[in-house]
């Protein structure tokens, strides 16, 4: 592996140990006991759970065996494990790991999850075995390299029936980006401000790559005979311009039906995410 590539993966490794120590699970237990309404808020107002869950995933999960990487906070596998899939989850932060055992502990899965440990590239499992391979904001913490080599990975572990899933952020329109960089968001000061901006960006642990959905589709058409890329998100961006709450709740549940009505060209340009699916894997 390149230098590039290991320096990105101990930064991610330090960033995410860091936000995960001690993470309490009291949320995702409850949202467990109310499963359906937790999926179905999630789906009709958060990007990442909308876009992931499209195409009926939720009723396509039972007793499925589906891997999912950067499980970060473990809401996603505790929710897939909680629809009684057999979930193998992998992230490269070891607290990651924490999170599962104290999930396994307190709730009785119908098959306890199993946290594969460090990296998934090394991960021995055999091949053609999985229906599922999921991430939800995690293809964009790899450098390109790293990325191929995951979609690598993903095709031999799918069934030749299997189907990978990734939310990503999209970036289809330069103009676009350079004015979302300008403005300032929580935790992240405008590029404007560059003495800031290089502070930030020092500590973030996202590489400098693509996330255009061309990329996506070509980059997935080396390993899949079927790819599908679904802008997402285009309106419910400007959710931010509203104060949170009932009308911001309100607008997003509007948005993501709205959207779907933007032909499919404009909506790329302008999407920020995206749901990427792949198929037919061609080893
Ligand atoms: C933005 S977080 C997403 C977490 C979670 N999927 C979610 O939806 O909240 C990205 C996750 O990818 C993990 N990650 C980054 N590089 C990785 C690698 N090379 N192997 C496995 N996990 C990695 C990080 O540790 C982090 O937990």
């Amino acid at each position: 592996m390149d230098r590039v590539s290991r320096d990105n993966k101990e930064k991610n490794r330090q960033h995410y140990n860091k936000l995960y120590a001690d993470y309490s699970i009291r949320n995702i237990l409850i949202w467990l006991k109310d499963l359906d309404s937790f999926l179905d808020g999630a789906c009709a107002t958060e990007t990442s759970w909308h876009a992931l869950y499209q195409d009926g995933f939720k009723d396509r999960l039972e007793d499925k065996k589906v891997m999912e990487m950067g499980c970060g906070d473990c809401v996603n596998a505790a929710m897939m494990a909680g629809l009684g899939a057999e979930v193998y989850a992998n992230d490269i932060a070891e607290a990651s790991g924490e999170i599962i055992n104290k999930l396994n502990q307190a709730w009785e899965f119908k098959y306890p999850i199993k946290f594969v440990k460090g990296d998934f590239l090394k991960n021995n499992l055999e091949a053609g075995k999985f229906d599922f391979v999921v991430g939800k904001a995690f293809l964009h913490h790899l450098t390109l390299p790293e990325e191929k080599e995951f979609l690598r990975e993903t095709a031999r572990l799918l069934k030749p029936e299997g189907e990978a899933r990734f939310f990503e952020p999209a970036v289809n329109s330069r103009i676009l980006d350079e004015i979302r960089w300008m403005i300032p968001v929580k935790g992240r000061p405008s590029k404007l401000n560059r003495k800031k901006f290089i502070e930030w960006k020092e500590n973030d642990p996202h590489p400098d790559r693509s996330f255009s959905s061309l990329h996506f589709k070509n980059v997935g058409t080396a390993f899949f005979k079927f790819v599908k890329i679904k802008p997402v998100g285009t309106l419910e961006r400007f959710n931010r311009l509203i104060p949170r709450g009932k009308h911001n709740i309100r607008y997003r549940r509007w948005a993501f039906k709205a959207e779907q009505n933007i032909p499919l060209l404009i909506n790329t340009y302008l999407t920020r995410s995206q749901l990427i699916v792949y198929k037919e894997p061609l080893q």
